[in-house]
């Protein structure tokens, strides 16, 4: 023993202390690397056709589908709150095999586009989904041949119809989410030979097929009968995800998205690493009820979970993020 070096002599004790970083909320808060900001809040919201007040959606406790009445102070709310801009989905009467209601000008998705923008159009960029499940009475994204396989080629006919109808109806911002091949250079060519050379395309470029879409079906009434494997990506695969990115950069993309957040950091950060364009995640409706539920039955802190999923989609390398707790989280910063 009284040949050890440090007989006698006090541990010397570690050299590096990173907790001096975190001895004070000041120093933390000094410190911290990511932030949440209002303005990289974009919050997603149903309109129902014919509703004038909201109808509750079971499956995702806090979230309706709108009615029009509901629908101007919810966009009142969000724009005083001080969120980046919405995010519309429309929930029709009728659905056919085409679905006609989805550039129908007066189809309830572009009718209130028109409301929007005209009650907040100045504050918040107001932005629509472009794809056609909430309006097909088969509930896929995209139109059906003979054999009832999605046709990618037929489908991009339809979706440059739609561009058309909701640059019309004032939508800034294009979100992309049908997964058919080339929709962003259909979409983007459809658009600037319209004259529409200012309305920008988000491509929902790493969009996956995923169980957590499943209480969105309810919000928007879906009808889909089996799955959307053939044209969402494979959960299992990462670098396709950046692929889809870079396709979507080549064809005309103004933004890129990755989809759903939570389970899809590593895609995330893969695409926010080499994107030339900005990258925003969703938080989609099964990552929002699983916080509910879980906080609803008292296992989790609500508020701090929220916090913390947003800030590590942010962390992860999203600029911006959809998210259904966006109004909320905004008063919460302010
Ligand atoms: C397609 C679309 C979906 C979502 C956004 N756009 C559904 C799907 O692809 O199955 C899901 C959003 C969410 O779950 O919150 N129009």
């Amino acid at each position: 023993l009284s040949s050890s070096p440090s007989a006698g002599t006090p541990l010397a004790g570690p050299i590096l202390r990173p907790r001096r970083l975190r001895s004070s909320r000041a120093m933390r808060e000094l410190t911290r690397e990511t932030r949440l900001h209002p303005r990289q809040l974009v919050l997603p919201m149903f309109v129902r056709e014919g509703a004038v007040e909201a109808v509750p959606i079971g499956s995702m406790p806090g979230v309706v589908q709108h009615g029009t009445d509901s629908f101007r102070r919810a966009l009142t709310e969000a724009a005083e709150a001080g969120i980046g801009g919405v995010m519309l989905f429309g929930v029709p009467t009728t659905k056919d095999a085409r679905g006609s209601g989805a550039d129908d000008p007066d189809g309830v998705l572009n009718a209130a586009t028109r409301i929007a923008v005209a009650e907040v159009g100045d504050a918040l960029v107001v932005q629509t989904d472009l794809c056609l499940d909430e309006f097909t009475d088969h509930g896929h994204c995209g139109v059906l041949d003979a054999r009832g396989a999605v046709d990618n080629d037929a489908t991009l006919t339809r979706y440059a119809s739609m561009a058309i109808a909701q640059a019309e109806a004032g939508s800034a911002l294009l979100g992309l989410s049908g997964m058919m091949d080339g929709q962003v250079e259909a979409v983007r060519t459809a658009l600037d030979d319209a004259g529409h050379t200012g309305t920008a395309v988000l491509a929902y470029s790493g969009k996956y097929a995923s169980a957590y879409y499943g209480p969105f079906r309810e919000a928007v009434d879906s009808s889909l009968q089996g799955d959307r494997r053939t044209y969402q990506l494979d959960p299992g695969n990462g670098r396709e995800g950046v692929r889809e990115a870079e396709i979507d950069v080549a064809e005309g993309a103004d933004v890129v998205m990755v989809k759903p957040a939570g389970s899809y950091l590593d895609v995330l950060a893969a695409v926010a690493a080499s994107s030339p364009v900005p990258v925003w995640a969703y938080q989609v409706s099964g990552e929002y009820s699983m916080i509910e539920a879980a906080a609803a039955n008292g296992w989790i802190d609500r508020e701090r979970a929220i916090e913390e999923s947003l800030l590590s989609i942010r962390r992860a390398g999203a600029d911006a993020v959809l998210t259904y707790f966006a109004t909320e989280v905004a008063a919460w910063l302010r």
